[in-house]
């Protein structure tokens, strides 16, 4: 027990896991997905996808991750020994391990841009210019993996020191100073000229753009951003005391999690319509624009360093949750010491994410990989943070609805005197409509 750790407290739980939660995939990939699927309808759907699914996953994970007091693996091996449910865990080991890899070369570009801030290089920056320097930026190998190497090595220091002391200090304090400054960023995007148009495209749904798609790229993000299906939240339930309300501490997640998502999406649209951009350039799509807002700002040198440093800790402490669950599999598993077992996953994650931090134009064939026609890091984006955490999420009802059975769970999530209103519903998403809806959307894309 000695390495494993406990939180220090309720508010100190929530908040790192929805330090977790929160990173680049609100800030970064929400808004690019969006404008890639057409804007509102998808918002719409992906509401609708953290309600229905992400929600009820989040408790399941959490229950899990309390009851057994265990890694992924760990936990269905105490829970049903001897079979072969454990593979669930070990998809999410791998799956962890891969998501870490393309993540840490965009959290690079966080810190690559905190520097370009200070620099001065966006000072009076237009769209076209913008565009260019971003290009310019990724297409560099060196520079892509001297930024990938500093940002793994970060994320290596804090979860070699372990859970308390890591991972609690940071999230208390940058969350809400990043929250700030998103607000004064809201207030300019909203006051640009042509700022209505953007608004248009987030908000009042196209019912004509419907399709297979969109659907797995909602669910996708609905996981993805709220760090569900391959037992990140499942871990952080592990580190969870007895007396701690899950109900409340995934709706308190889910809901600030989603806050700065929303968020996120009403700052980058108002301005890339004033700016007559197109909200479909895939994973650039906030490095362009936001150095255009910046630009149109009293101080806006400051206000980007900010932001960007502040990116930089959100994504930071994402990372941290992502190397943890391969870290907390060899320390509970294999007996690893927590320092040995950081620095190996570290390292083999530094390697794999050599191919992601050259496919932004640094070599020819990882940015346009034969006939896929996709580059490496927008492909491993869509097979591990879409397809794979899909999958996860599907064994995880699988496993909590018919396997460990809801009534167990939910005597796990009520024996501390929590009162649960809608258990009935929670177990209803978790045997019918969570199994179903994923299988449907999974399958629907090879059709
Ligand atoms: N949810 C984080 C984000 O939105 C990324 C992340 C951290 C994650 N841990 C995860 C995604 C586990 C999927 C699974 O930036």
């Amino acid at each position: 027990m000695a390495s494993r750790g406990k939180w220090g407290s309720k508010v100190g739980f929530i908040l790192a896991a929805a330090g977790s939660a929160i990173g680049l995939g609100n800030i970064w990939r929400f808004p690019y997905i969006t404008g890639n699927n057409g804007g509102a309808l998808f918002v719409l759907i992906y509401i609708v996808a953290i309600i229905v699914l992400g929600l009820p996953i989040m408790l399941a994970e959490f229950a899990l991750g309390r009851a057994t007091a265990k890694n992924p693996v760990g936990a269905f091996n105490a829970i049903r020994p001897g079979t072969k449910w454990h593979f669930t865990g070990f998809l999410g080991v791998i799956t962890g391990v891969m998501i870490l890899t393309f993540y840490s070369v965009i959290a690079g570009w966080t810190l690559g841009y905190c520097l370009k801030c200070l620099g001065g290089q966006f000072k009076g920056i237009v769209r076209e210019k913008a565009a260019l320097v971003f290009q310019s930026f990724i297409s560099d190998s060196w520079v892509q993996i001297l930024w990938l190497a500093v940002f793994l090595l970060l994320t290596i220091y804090i979860v070699s020191k372990g859970i308390s002391g890591g991972l609690e200090k940071y999230a208390k304090v940058m969350m809400p100073l990043l929250f700030v400054i998103m607000l004064l960023l809201l207030i300019r995007s909203l006051t640009l000229p042509g700022a209505e148009k953007g608004l248009q495209f987030y908000l009042k749904p196209d019912f004509s753009k419907i399709n297979g798609r969109v659907f797995l790229a909602a669910m996708g993000q609905a996981f993805f951003s709220l760090s569900l299906g391959m037992g990140t939240m499942l871990t952080y339930g592990s580190y969870l005391k007895r007396k701690e309300n899950l109900v409340s501490s995934a709706a308190w997640v889910a809901a600030l999690d989603s806050l700065i998502a929303i968020l996120a999406g009403f700052i980058i649209f108002p301005a890339l319509f004033s700016q007559n951009m197109m909200p479909d350039q895939g994973p650039g799509l906030v490095f362009v624009i936001l150095p255009v807002i910046f630009s149109q700002m009293p101080g806006g040198v400051w206000f980007g360093f900010a932001f960007f440093t502040l990116l930089a800790v959100a994504a930071l402490t994402s990372t941290i949750s992502l190397l943890e669950v391969p870290v907390a599999f060899l320390i509970d598993e294999k007996k690893w010491p927590r320092r040995k077992a950081t620095w190996l996953v570290g390292m083999v994650a530094f390697v794999l994410a050599v191919p992601s931090a050259l496919s932004g134009g640094g070599v020819r064939f990882f940015t346009n990989l034969p006939i896929l026609h996709k580059d490496f890091l927008s492909l491993w984006d869509k097979l591990w943070g879409n397809i794979a955490l899909s999958i996860g999420a599907f064994l995880v009802a699988i496993f909590v609805g018919y396997v460990w059975k809801t009534a167990n769970a939910l005597d796990e999530i009520t024996n501390n005197g929590v009162k649960f209103r809608l258990a009935k519903c929670w177990v209803l998403s978790i045997k019918y409509v969570c199994p179903l809806l994923i299988l449907i959307v999974l399958i629907s894309q090879f059709f």
